[in-house]
């Protein structure tokens, strides 16, 4: 049984077994039903909890989907609707469920009661995003990112915009893959350093400016998320610092001529992106979030143990 609450719970090897399993997977069952399981149907009879403190549509649908072609089903828990929304311990939710479901995922804000859940639950436990980080995301971007071709060791990976919980997860990635990621952000709006620091200690090379074009010069992807994530304020001082950043046809003219375009969504045109680009050829938002699913399931899978690392 594995938790995943961030991305070094996993680890390289583990990481590498999904991206390649997720591939197998996706491409044994192209054109079919996305509700008919697959063939071995590895989950069957498995039933995957899932809270929600925060909204989501992606997280949400994909880890759904991802257990109905696993073979098993999965239930939703909303906190303005369940006795958690009403006080009940994190700890003695997370004993009741361990009785009744085979797996947890937690959608919420702080990132300590993500991993209160898991050092109280029987079954394994997963991070469907909380303040600090977005482990599945980044699993599904790395698929996104092999798919095309783009080899993930020395991989020149743009962040532009606000240094958030997604950009934590990529900076752990690239700890991992050795990925170097420029990140542009305006003053007082950077990642937390641990996250800069976990990323250089496995070996990054890590930049951190507050030039967007210095971000973007070269990079094979880039990618940036709102300006605003779920819980916060919308400052006006904020926004206004973050106008630079946005990530439009001038700034892609600095990537590589092949630079792909990437966000988690959803997005906020106009402000992130322009719509040229979030629109444009060198998009693959879409295909990113399809690999969400694909994603999920090696996700499940390794998490019960059934993934061969
Ligand atoms: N990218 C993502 O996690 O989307 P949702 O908020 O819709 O789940
Ligand atoms: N940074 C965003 C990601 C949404 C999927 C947020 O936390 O709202």
């Amino acid at each position: 049984m594995n938790h995943l609450l961030d991305l070094n719970d996993a680890g390289g090897d583990a990481i590498a077994a999904m991206l390649a399993d997720a591939q197998d997977r996706k491409r044994a069952r192209a054109d079919w039903p996305k509700g008919r399981p697959d063939a071995d149907a590895p989950l069957a009879g498995h039933v995957l909890g899932m809270i929600f403190e925060k909204s989501s549509t992606r997280t949400r649908v994909s880890f759904d989907i991802a257990m109905r072609q696993l073979g098993g089903s999965a239930l939703i828990l909303e906190a303005g609707t369940s006795q958690l929304g009403r006080g009940e311990s994190i700890a003695d939710t997370a004993r009741v469920l361990s009785r009744m479901v085979d797996a947890i995922m937690i959608r919420t804000d702080d990132h300590a009661k993500a991993e209160e859940l898991a050092r109280h639950a029987q079954v394994p436990v997963i991070n469907g995003l909380t303040d600090r980080s977005h482990p599945c995301q980044i699993i599904a971007d790395l698929l996104t990112i092999v798919e095309l071709g783009k080899p993930l060791p020395g991989l020149e990976l743009a962040w532009l915009g606000d240094g958030n919980n997604v950009l934590h997860s990529i900076l752990e990635a690239a700890g991992i893959f050795k990925l170097n990621v420029r990140v542009g952000t305006p003053a007082g709006y950077e990642p937390e350093l641990e996250f800069v620091e976990m990323a250089r200690r496995g070996g990054a090379r890590v930049t951190l400016t507050q030039d967007p074009i210095e971000a973007v010069d070269g990079a094979d992807i880039v990618v940036t998320d709102t300006w605003v994530s779920m819980g916060q304020d919308h400052l006006a001082e904020k926004l206004a610092s973050m106008q630079p950043f946005r990530v439009d046809d001038r700034l892609m003219a600095r990537a590589k001529p092949d630079a792909r375009f990437l966000h988690c969504l959803p997005a906020h045109i106009g402000d992130e992106v322009s719509e040229e680009v979030f629109e444009g050829d060198q998009s693959v938002v879409f295909d990113q979030a399809e690999n969400r699913v694909h994603a999920q399931k090696s996700i499940l899978l390794w998490c019960f143990g059934k993934l061969a690392s």
